[in-house]
């Protein structure tokens, strides 16, 4: 057990017993010599890899800081590796062949399967050979739209075995969001499936990839090859399971389908060679392309490279959450955020773990539904977002009760600050008051977990990321860029690269060095608010940028005005974020129409409209009202700080001086919604 004194918990005895790191002196020693002599650090961990050579010195190469010039990153790059021969080749060379390395979950808690790690190996093989005999090639980009099921793992580990670079696009962008991210990064061919449940909700993919497919050609891009996997069709169940609303298999899909682009996955499979050796990569070859959003609405397409990538992706997985063998780990993310690349596929799979993975949502079909997975395969280590806990919160502890959940040891939070209500429901109720909590605070662009307590070892405070991992070396400025050393809020930043972060933005060089290098030279900055306590830990504050964290999922309010102003009735719109106690944010947006036009219920309707269309469903604002005018000061620029307090109702707006127009103001709260 752990024990609660000065605002801490200290660490769970039954855990530090276990830990890779069982003390704070231990945390500090190892953290010293990352920092100290990186080379033999990341030397000494690389040994738990296939190379077919590794350097031995000067690790990293880089320039953080833009007055000396370019910005870039490179890592151990003379190294030769590959990562899908890193998860599986030396798995099964290991004696890991018989080990299962995913249990997969369906939407429908009947519909279940596992795969171990000499099965993935040979579908991986196999997709291998059948994107090579479409002529995929080495440094190809391959989009991938699918749900979560273990083809979408396959299809990712055999693009990285052939060296070709995997775009994956959550199965909830709109076809034209994936339309420009096909664009983007100039893919020939794409990888989906026929459909998926999401609880009840059917989901028709393949229909959504045909739309982009077709988007794409009007923009002069030909996707030459569209491979389908048949899942919602694919199975055939008993009389009684097939009545059931979300149960497989669904007859009346109704695919759009092109006979010269369209291929069905098994089909492709069904002769396919399980034998095929890797392309021997190097380095800093790309591995992955995926997209997050921008400030200024375009997504920007992060690329990450392999080797950096491979030893943070297992490092972190294996410090974070302690594994160990036998431990049975369950990610709740979708494999089309960064949290399911690293913690789903690579992270796990890179240190053998067994896995669930899970293609449903948590309250289908009803409320115990995560319980009812750590009962059923015995989960030890469980990581999910603050937005889902706070959802199964409204519901109170009798879901989450009716399972015992006496496997769980270490829980895990991603995605957004979360509240210490949340954080101690987690601790208390789902985790019986025995596991530690690891509140990992990281980005697409981080790659892995930057600043995270290690269970069983850092004493914790609801609310804080705690310290940084091994290799991080993290400060808050302020405004003008020196260092705050009292516990006055700043921005987080980090003043040296380490594996596994980004090397640039797909296509766009300049956006990189503009984005995260040049408010402060010689730092690399996130674009989160943090405070540094006076015991030395961090809290984020949450984002200091336009973007707006909603359920974890970041979203850029340029992107969501643009879609509203293709409603040929908008004149301008503005977006903001507003509180939410279970989304953590959502959005509110004010539009102004054109002149003498009225704001109806029906105006709303179509605005929600048009961003599902542009961006996802994902992303539909929760309240959108009336601006006759929106707050500008006098030389334009809208004053987005009076928007956010009459989104938040709060009527103490501070200095208005430069406001253009102040009549403004009674409308827009007169206007207010929600
Ligand atoms: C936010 C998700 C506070 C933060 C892995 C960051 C967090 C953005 C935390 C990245 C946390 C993520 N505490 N804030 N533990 N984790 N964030 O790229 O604003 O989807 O910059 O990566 O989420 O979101 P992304």
């Amino acid at each position: 057990m752990d024990s609660y004194t000065d605002g801490y918990f200290s660490p769970n005895e039954d855990v530090t017993r276990v830990a890779h790191c069982k003390t704070m002196e231990e945390y500090k020693e190892i953290y010293g010599e990352s920092i100290n002599d990186p080379d033999k650090f990341w030397g000494n961990y690389a040994k738990n890899f296939y190379f077919k050579t590794f350097p031995d010195k000067n690790l990293f190469d880089y320039n953080f800081d833009i007055r000396k010039g370019d910005v870039y990153i490179k890592f151990a790059e003379d190294a030769i590796t590959n990562i899908s021969y890193n998860c599986l080749d030396l798995k099964v060379e290991n004696g890991l062949g018989d080990v299962v390395a995913f249990y997969w979950e369906g939407n429908d808690p009947l519909d279940c399967t596992s795969i171990t790690y000499k099965q993935l190996l040979d579908e991986v093989c196999k997709f291998s050979n059948v994107l090579k005999s479409l002529g995929v090639k080495k440094e190809d980009k391959v989009a991938i739209y699918m749900p979560m099921i273990l083809e979408l793992v396959v299809a990712m580990l055999a693009c990285a075995r052939i060296g070709a670079v995997h775009s994956i696009v959550f199965g909830g962008f709109s076809a034209e969001s994936l339309c420009n991210r096909i664009l983007d990064a100039s893919c020939d061919v794409i990888i989906t499936a026929d459909g998926m449940y999401r609880g009840t909700k059917l989901v028709k993919l393949k229909n959504i990839a045909s739309e982009a497919v077709k988007l794409c050609s009007e923009a002069n891009h030909k996707v030459t090859t569209c491979i389908t996997v048949k899942h919602v069709t694919a199975k055939s169940f008993s009389d009684e399971e097939t009545k059931r609303p979300s149960m497989r298999p669904c007859l009346d899909l109704q695919l759009s389908w092109n006979k010269d682009v369209d291929r069905w996955w098994h089909d492709l499979m069904a002769n396919a060679s399980t034998t095929c050796e890797p392309e021997w990569m190097k380095s800093e070859d790309t591995l992955f392309i995926l997209y997050t959003s921008g400030s200024t609405g375009k997504p920007k397409g992060i690329l990450h490279h392999i080797t950096g990538y491979m030893l943070w992706a297992s490092a972190t997985h294996k410090y974070t959450f302690d594994y160990h063998p036998g431990d049975v780990y369950f990610c709740t993310a979708d494999i089309g955020w960064i949290t399911g690349h690293t913690y789903v596929t690579y992270g796990p799979l890179l240190n053998g773990a067994t896995s669930v993975i899970f293609e449903g949502v948590p309250y289908f079909p009803d409320q115990s539904r995560l319980w009812a997975i750590v009962d059923k395969y015995q989960v030890s280590k469980f990581y999910t977002a603050p937005t889902a806990i706070r959802s199964l919160m409204k519901h109170g502890e009798e879901p989450v009760k009716k399972y015992k959940r006496t496997s769980l040891q270490v829980l895990g939070t991603v995605g957004e600050p979360i509240n210490p209500e949340a954080w101690l429901w987690y601790r208390n109720v789902i985790g019986n008051g025995k596991c530690s909590i690891v509140d990992t605070f990281w980005q697409t662009e981080t790659g892995g977990h930057v600043l995270t307590p290690l269970p069983g070892c850092t004493p914790t405070k609801p609310g804080s990321a705690t310290f940084p991992f091994f290799g991080i070396v993290p400060s808050v400025l302020s405004d003008e860029g020196k260092e705050i050393t009292s516990s006055d809020e700043g921005y987080l930043v980090f003043n040296k690269p380490w594996p596994g972060m980004m090397r640039t933005i797909h296509g766009d060089h300049k956006r990189f060095e503009g984005t995260y290098f040049t408010r402060f030279p010689g730092y690399y900055v996130p674009g989160d608010g943090c405070i540094r306590d006076k015991d030395g830990l961090f809290w984020i504050t949450g984002r200091i940028d336009d973007m707006i964290n909603v359920s974890g999922h970041l979203l850029s309010t340029a992107e969501v005005e643009s879609s509203l102003i293709t409603h040929h009735l908008v004149s301008e719109a503005a977006v903001v974020g507003r509180p939410d106690p279970i989304k953590g944010e959502c959005l509110y947006c004010f539009v102004t129409l054109l002149d003498g036009v009225e704001f109806t219920p029906g105006i709303v309707i179509e605005l929600k409209g048009k961003v599902r269309e542009h961006i996802g469903g994902f992303s539909i604002p929760d309240y959108i009202q009336s601006a006759p005018a929106l707050p500008k000061t006098r030389s334009g620029k809208i004053m987005r700080r009076v928007l956010r307090n009459v989104a938040r109702d709060n009527h103490d707006l501070g200095d208005i001086s430069t406001m253009a127009d102040e009549s403004v103001i009674g409308v827009l709260f007169a206007n207010r919604v929600g």
